[in-house]
């Protein structure tokens, strides 16, 4: 028999025992008394007579030993059962000095602590728990006060037993008061409570308030614990504790369902039987009970009769004046399955034995003897357990399960074919895993902020990369967020470990790059596609079977902040979801695969603004993880019906759903924590692993979005040998671009401008895109073929001035190119001066100025102008062959000094400008400008001549000044720092954002942060 039924047994027995021998007693002495007083036997004793007096006094010794022996073993059960922090007065010792329950790891652990365990180690959804064990035992009662039992003998003192609950794994608690006694019920909770937190492993309790009349005063000395989820807002309308209810209610079911399916009559005997627990306790602490509507009364008794056996219990402080409201007078509602206190006025029958004074109270443990109730606990006592538990639940989440236990023992030993599956997280029966196959092809993550998404984007991809070699799985990883998380897949200075699966890494990527990486994708699915066309293959196995000449991996593109490439809705947006939709609906016989990860899913305009598109998308993704997020969210995140990601507190706390979301596919998980050190050891033992079986395999590409683009360390720019780069393009409408042989060798839109070899390409800045790494403006020797640099930001805009004629340079024999470089802002002339020693060290004639040279520059560079155009309508073609460039930083600085005319040509510096912008080219002669404003650039090539400049970057503008020059093109990239805007109106649809080279002598040498 458990401890608690026998102290109940033992307490109730003694108090009828003790009922019979009082009344015996008392009667007793009335007759004694009348006899003594020489009166007759009275109507009340007339059926005493000699002997059942006799008789009645020997049954009376033998009871009072007998009530004497159970009243000594009732309080040490009591002692025994409610141990240490369950029973211990509030001045004991152990509250300032001893630890919370500590948890115990492992399921065996909690299997072998027998009466009360707590979620076990590792296996916890909380991961919170061990078996809950204070110091000396296991609660299975807990102290509310004294049992108070009368003197045994005449002349005899009262004894004091402990007044125990059962609780936890047993049943509910209703305290039935006065409306003036209300206090002491609510310090009877607290102190309750307050046992309860300290006894339980921290975060193994969650605590549910109702408190309509003070709206959480009586208990407020918990609230610390609300920020870590152990006690929830204090609901205060009948509305909140209606939805509550239905809640718990719902928590039962599935607990019922889940966990005792039919085999378990509770979890108590399901975790005795060996099975780790798996779920916390839930109290619900009613601190006032209204009248309910019908259906949340039948909710509330249903909670009462079938929670207890799920780990759910009621405590309800229950005001006799409340019953009375009830309605149809239904007086005080008694909870099922409860142990009741009960202010003894409210029942208090003075003929009973041992009746209790008023202020005293009565209990459904200790029958007809009255008790009292502890003191409520000192706020010092409340302090300290809170503080502990804060510090015990923050412990354990940093704690939490470890990756470590979840990594295969050696490396690379599973094969794809049929999919790819990783364990990331412990629930109630072990290891959960994520599977990427045709089942469930892709995975949707949320979660809120911090709740853990980045860390189990890295539990996958380490479990996986430990899992299956380079050549049976790839990965794209994407990171838009400032997290950096997925920095350490990639060489670093310093740290030469890559992921060998890693075909590209991006680091707060932009959203151009995003898009470039899905293209990739689907291009490579597209690859697929013609190949299994040809073979006859239906699916990735018989691809791999039809055809051996590639290991045909599978792929996994795991974009973390995925949600950051559809907003705005714009091209790069739109392009995006269509991406995203192909690869959804068709990865899966590709062996193509998603990973999406996101801190919220709704109002992403992208794809509420094509209402189908969302459901055409994530109606692919059966598998999701959803972390701690927002009822809302959850509904998105999983299914409309299903807010249980709403629910879960702890960080890494997750459900983990295979069915679309659905609800009945929950299942409540803990996400593996990768600890540093065991990640240290794999990426030790991966490294070592490429050098043995894959010593070609090449790093990763590498986007950083922070990182400058160095011109200098950029493999195009090192590519070039003095000579024009060879023509090529981009089919997506991006620039003139060169890569370092990934691309293909692409015909440009229009080769008569964009395609001549013989015209060299000035480099500006790197593409958002895999390859190629260098993009610029192509100088042929046709109308319009200048560049201007639009904006204000003068970093931006010297970097680009000066890669742009360096590149040039490069691409020009000594001899072939001379350059007048104008620094017109004063501030620029550092930088002009360092662009002519990269000049002249490579050959090329340069000369600098400042804006009192400004006007003599372009007046030679219109005379030239002219001169050619006679040579060439004389048919001479000898000048014409050298190239002039003029560099001119702050253009429309020096605008003041460009109005006034020559007195003896006539012209202005103006017309100079004019002749350059408008004829130079075909002469030969190039214009790289700098303008801070695109108005100014208007201004100076004159009315209906915009197009003489047809291409320009633009740096820190924002996109509605670009609106015009971009051909009523909306542009909304390229006005943040380090970011530009290129649009060539001859070779390009759309203005395309690139990372503009930083100003040549800001080397940083470390990482060029760009595609390599
Ligand atoms: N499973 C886990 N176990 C223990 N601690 C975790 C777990 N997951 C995350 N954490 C802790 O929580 C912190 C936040 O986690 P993470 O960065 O993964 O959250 P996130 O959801 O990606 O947040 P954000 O939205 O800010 O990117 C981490 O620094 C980590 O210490
Ligand atoms: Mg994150």
């Amino acid at each position: 028999m458990s401890g608690t039924r026998r102290a109940r047994l033992l307490v109730s027995g003694i108090s009828e025992n003790l009922g019979v021998v009082l009344s015996l007693a008392d009667r007793l002495d009335v007759q004694a008394a009348r006899l003594e007083a020489g009166e007759g036997p009275s109507a009340a004793t007339v059926t005493l007579d000699a002997e059942t007096i006799n008789e009645a006094a020997a049954d009376l010794a033998g009871n009072l030993e007998g009530v004497r022996l159970a009243l000594s073993e009732a309080a040490s059960l009591a002692r025994r059962h409610a141990p240490a922090f369950a029973g211990a007065g509030w001045d004991a010792p152990e509250w300032h000095s001893a630890s919370v329950a500590a948890p115990v790891a492992g399921p065996a652990a909690a299997g072998s602590a027998g009466g009360m365990a707590g979620p076990a180690g590792a296996a916890s959804p909380a991961g919170l728990g061990g078996p809950v064990i204070g110091p000396g035992g296991q609660p299975g009662l807990w102290r509310l006060g004294r049992i108070l039992v009368p003197p045994l003998a005449r002349g005899g003192r009262p004894v004091e037993v402990p007044l125990a609950v059962p609780l936890l794994d047993a049943g509910n608690l209703q305290i039935t008061t006065t409306r003036e006694r209300r206090g002491e019920a609510v310090g009877l909770v607290r102190g309750l409570l307050t046992r309860v937190l300290a006894s339980a492993s921290p975060g193994a309790v969650r605590v549910t308030v109702y408190d309509p009349h003070e709206l959480g005063a009586g208990l407020a000395g918990f609230a610390p614990l609300r920020a870590h989820g152990v006690v929830g807002p204090t609901l205060t309308s009948r509305a909140r504790l209606e939805a509550a209810l239905a809640e718990l209610s719902a928590e039962v079911g599935r607990i019922t369902v889940d966990r005792l399916g039919g085999r378990f009559d509770s979890l108590r005997e399901r975790e005795d039987a060996g099975v780790p627990r798996g779920e916390p306790w839930r109290l619900l602490i009613l601190l006032g009970l209204p009248p309910l509507a019908d259906e949340a009364a039948r909710t509330l008794e249903a909670v009462a009769a079938q929670g207890p056996s799920c780990g759910v219990h009621i405590i309800a402080v229950v005001e006799a004046e409340e019953g009375a409201d009830a309605p149809g007078g239904r007086g005080v509602p008694s909870l099922p399955r409860a142990e009741t206190v009960t202010a003894a006025e409210l029942q208090g029958d003075p003929g009973d034995v041992g009746a209790v004074m008023p202020g005293g109270w009565r209990t459904s443990m200790s029958g007809l003897l009255g008790c009292a109730l502890d003191d409520a606990p000192p706020m010092s006592v409340v302090a300290q357990v809170t503080t502990r538990v804060v510090a015990g639940v923050e412990q354990a989440v940093v704690r939490g399960p470890d990756l470590g236990g979840l990594l295969p023992p050696g490396l690379w030993e599973y094969e794809s074919s049929a999919g790819v599956s990783v364990p990331v997280a412990h629930g109630p029966d072990g290891a959960v895993g994520l599977t990427f196959d045709d089942d469930t092809v892709h995975c949707l993550v949320g979660g809120q902020a911090g709740a853990g998404k980045s860390t189990l984007l890295l539990d996958v991809v380490y479990g996986l990369a430990a899992r299956y070699g380079p050549d049976q799985l790839r990965f794209h990883l994407l990171d838009f967020k400032e997290g950096l998380e997925f920095a350490q897949f990639a060489q670093r200075p310093g740290d030469p470990f890559f992921l060998p699966h890693a075909d590209t890494v991006g680091i707060e990527s932009d959203r151009e790059f995003g898009v470039a990486v899905l293209r990739a994708a689907r291009n490579e699915m597209q690859r697929r596609s013609v190949t299994m066309r040809a073979l006859g293959a239906r699916d990735l196995r018989g691809l791999r079977a039809a055809d051996r000449s590639s290991p045909w991996p599978r792929v996994v593109v795991v974009v973390d902040e995925f949600q950051v490439m559809l907003t705005p809705l714009d091209t790069v947006a739109r392009e995006a979801v269509s991406l995203l939709e192909v690869l959804a609906r068709q990865g899966r016989a590709y062996g193509i695969h998603l990973l999406l990860a996101s801190q919220t899913l709704s109002g992403i305009d992208a794809l509420d603004a094509t209402a189908g598109k969302r459901g055409s998308i994530f109606g692919q993704f059966a598998l999701r993880v959803a972390l701690r997020t927002s009822i809302s969210e959850s509904r998105v995140l999983l299914s409309t019906a299903n807010e249980a990601a709403g629910a879960l507190s702890g960080v890494g706390e997750a459900i983990v759903n295979r069915r679309n979301g659905h609800p009945v596919g929950n299942e409540h998980v803990r996400v593996a924590y990768p600890d540093p050190a065991v990640l240290a050891e794999l990426r030790e033992q991966l490294s070592a692993m490429v050098v043995r079986a894959v010593p070609a395999m090449r790093p990763p590409r590498v986007f950083v979005g922070h990182a400058p683009a160095v011109l200098t360390d950029n493999p195009a720019f090192q590519a070039l040998a003095g000579r024009p780069v060879p023509a090529s393009g981009d089919p997506a409408g991006g620039g003139a671009a060169y890569g370092s042989g990934t691309g293909a060798a692409l015909v440009p839109a229009d080769g008569s401008v964009d395609g001549s070899a013989g015209d060299p390409l000035a480099f500006v800045g790197v593409p958002l895109d895999l390859a190629p790494p260098a993009v610029g403006v192509r100088l042929a020797r046709l109308p319009g073929r200048h560049l201007a640099v639009l904006g204000p930001l003068r970093r931006e805009a010297v970097g680009m001035l000066q890669a742009a004629a360096v590149s040039v340079g490069a691409q020009s024999a000594p001899g072939s190119l001379v350059v007048d470089i104008v620094a017109v802002d004063p501030a620029t002339v550092s930088a002009a001066e360092t662009l002519a020693s990269a000049l002249r060290r490579a050959g090329h004639p340069t000369y600098v100025t400042d804006v009192t040279g400004l006007r003599g520059v372009l007046a030679s560079a219109g005379a030239e102008i002219r001169a050619r155009e006679e040579a060439a309508l004389a048919g001479q073609s000898g000048a014409a062959s050298t190239t002039r460039l003029l560099v001119v930083f702050a253009l429309d600085a020096g605008r003041a000094g460009l109005e006034a005319r020559d007195d003896a040509s006539r012209r202005s510096g103006l017309d100079d400008l004019r002749t350059l912008t408008r004829r130079g080219p075909a002469a030969g002669v190039h214009l790289l400008g700098w303008w801070r404003a695109p108005s100014r650039l208007a201004d100076d090539l004159g009315p209906g001549h915009r197009d003489d400049i047809a291409a320009w970057v633009a740096t820190g503008l924002p996109g509605g000044d670009l609106f015009g020059l971009a051909g009523h093109r909306p542009v909304t990239a390229g006005t943040t720092p380090n970011r530009a805007v290129l649009f060539d109106r001859h070779v390009q649809a759309e203005p395309r954002t690139v990372v503009p080279f930083a100003p040549l002598e800001t080397r940083s040498g470390a990482d060029n942060g760009t595609v390599v």
